[in-house]
């Protein structure tokens, strides 16, 4: 299969290119969309073949269920019940943007979605290209992270290409997402509400509209999102986190590595660690955290093409959007 790339503008999308897309998914197929956290891999959530073939395509396991996009907040009551009045106040401060409601599903949502549970996860990308697409197709469309499962997340469509080319009909380039770590998962079934997922919506902005909410460390392992339970974000190298600001570890770790003859790449944010010593790839990112999270998957991505044997990691606080993406770095380092 040939795999298309598209531009599309993601102020004033052309409407033949959204049409030909949801001719794509209309015939089963699937296309790979930009949103502001991530590239999504789009399939009609309601053609059970096609969201079958979105699990074969990334190698995802089939008990870790998908969640689906929508454009508008009626939407959710067609594929949700029992919606309580937190999600609703939830959806209406934070929709379109970075936040999934995890509801009870109604019978309408194939299983293959929900992975058998009996909640299904919905959000509203805040981002034209697929509000255009999901109205044009008139159904929701599932959106996994569009990397091959255990991949780091695609933040561009090159990225996407990387991992799928060959294996999918088309992909939607609206550039680079300006997120760059995935949406917050809220099970809003609970009473307080448990953020299953750290994203790009941070806990104390949930917190500022619905009071204290739970985290899954307040909750037993089994009611957990199935996807945090795999390994996920891995690269090729093996990743060391090293704490903020520390310099002298970050050394110490890297003689252990030269010595063994390793390959390092090493990804900062704080002036203090410029130094490096012996060969190796370094990349400094943004010390502000908004900024940080659009680019770190990419970094990651960008030192496995540099082939090194380990990377070095700075921590970040975790505070804010610093939780999403030091859950991240963890999951990585494995
Ligand atoms: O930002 C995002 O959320 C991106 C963009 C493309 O929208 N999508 C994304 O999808 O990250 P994915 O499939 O990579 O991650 C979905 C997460 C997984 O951790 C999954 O286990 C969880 O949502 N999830 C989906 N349905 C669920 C459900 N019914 N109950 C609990 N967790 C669920
Ligand atoms: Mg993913």
């Amino acid at each position: 299969m040939k795999t298309e790339i598209v531009t599309i503008s993601s102020a004033q999308p052309d409407h033949k290119l959204i049409e030909q897309a949801a001719n794509v998914l209309r015939s089963g197929g699937l296309v790979a969309f930009p949103t502001e956290t991530v590239y999504g891999l789009g399939a009609d959530a309601l053609n059970e073949d096609a969201v079958q073939n979105v699990f074969r395509t990334k190698g995802r396991p089939p008990d870790n269920p998908l969640i689906v996009h929508i454009a508008e907040t009626d939407q959710l009551f067609e594929l949700g019940q029992k919606v309580s009045a937190t999600a609703r106040s939830l959806a209406e401060a934070f929709w379109p943007g970075p936040l999934t409601l995890v509801v009870v599903s109604r019978n309408i949502v194939p299983s293959i979605v929900t992975a058998g549970l009996n909640t299904v996860a919905v959000r509203i990308p805040n981002h034209v290209v697929p509000r255009e697409l999901i109205r044009t197709l008139r159904h929701g469309i599932v959106g996994p992270s569009a990397n091959l499962s255990g991949r780091p997340s695609p933040t561009t469509a090159q990225h996407v290409f990387d991992d799928l080319n060959g294996k999918i009909e088309m992909i939607l380039d609206a550039g680079p997402t300006t997120i760059g770590v995935e949406s917050t998962v809220v099970d809003v079934t609970s009473h307080p509400p448990t953020i299953l997922r750290f994203g790009g919506l941070t806990r104390e902005r949930i917190e500022e509209i619905v009071g204290r909410v739970f985290t899954t460390e307040d909750i037993e392992s089994l009611k957990r999102s199935p996807g945090t339970r795999h390994r996920h974000y891995a690269t090729k190298a093996r990743i060391v986190l090293i704490r903020e600001n520390d310099i002298d570890g970050c050394r110490k770790q890297m003689r252990t590595f030269l010595d063994d003859r390793k390959k390092i790449g090493l990804i900062y944010h704080s002036d203090e660690f410029g130094v490096h010593e012996g060969g190796g790839a370094v990349m400094k990112l943004p010390f502000h955290l908004e900024e940080y999270s659009a680019q770190i998957f990419a970094a990651l991505r960008k030192m496995d093409a540099l082939n090194v044997d380990v990377i070095l990691v700075e921590s970040v606080a975790e505070s804010g959007l610093g939780k999403a993406i030091m859950d991240r770095l963890r999951r990585a380092s494995g």
